[in-house]
């Protein structure tokens, strides 16, 4: 099968989480990180969530590059994230992955619809469609769905100086320890970023 190359980045707590009490978005990264982001996004053709973060974030998912052929793209199957939240407003180029043919026509969006409902029917129907580079930026269960059944070719996670306590979402929910590698471990602001091998996270 063939697919985009992938690069996935999140932000997480030091104690794991990668947002508050009940899906709340906490802001992690300084604006020194987000610099760094906004630059991964440029490179890029699309910017990737799944439903759970375009449904609590209410993200705009913009790249600030003059390039007119960028993407924001979110996995919604069933078409549940309502017209009111962002993604629908019309203002830069969507793509809505959806099992479901009757999506509303707005301007600037595309539905596309996977073979299957899975990770690589799904990168599949990206690439497909012209996607060749996508920066997936979460939930969790999105990435660790890309991790279990998608070539990766570059996974970041900034670590901020929070601790959020429970009842929020975590990047990992693996049983058992592991040991993972890390590429690259670099400060930036007043964070931590970690470049992890993937060749480290095989079985997860
Ligand atoms: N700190 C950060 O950097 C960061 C970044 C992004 C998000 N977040 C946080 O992450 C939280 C949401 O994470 P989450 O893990 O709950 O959800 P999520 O990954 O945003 O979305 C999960 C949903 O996406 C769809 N999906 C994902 N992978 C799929 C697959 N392989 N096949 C089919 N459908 C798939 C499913 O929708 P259906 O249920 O419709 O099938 C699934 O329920 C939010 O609270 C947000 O604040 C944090």
């Amino acid at each position: 099968m063939e697919q985009p190359t992938i690069i996935i980045n999140v932000a997480q707590s030091l104690d794991g989480y990668i947002s508050g009490h009940n899906g709340k978005r906490i802001q992690i990264s300084c604006n020194e990180d987000m610099k760094r982001v906004a630059n991964l996004r440029k490179q890029c053709d699309g910017v990737m969530v799944g439903k759970n973060t375009a449904l609590f974030d209410n993200p705009n998912l913009k790249s600030d590059s003059s390039d007119d052929r960028k993407f924001r793209i979110i996995i919604d199957r069933e078409l549940g994230i309502p017209m009111t939240h962002n993604i629908y407003d019309g203002s830069y180029p969507t793509i809505i992955i959806t099992s479901r043919t009757d999506g509303k026509k707005i301007k600037k969006l595309s539905y596309v619809n996977p073979k299957e409902f899975n990770m690589p029917s799904i990168m599949q129907a990206l690439y497909d469609f012209g996607i060749r580079k996508v920066l997936v930026e979460g939930g969790a269960m999105t990435i660790i769905s890309i991790l279990r059944s998608c070539r990766v070719d570059q996974f970041f996670v900034y670590v901020g100086p929070v601790i959020m306590g429970s009842g929020g979402v975590r990047l990992f929910s693996v049983h058992g320890e592991r040991e993972i590698k890390f590429l690259q471990i670099k400060l930036i602001g007043n964070g931590a970023l970690f470049q992890i091998d993937i060749s480290s996270l095989e079985g997860l």
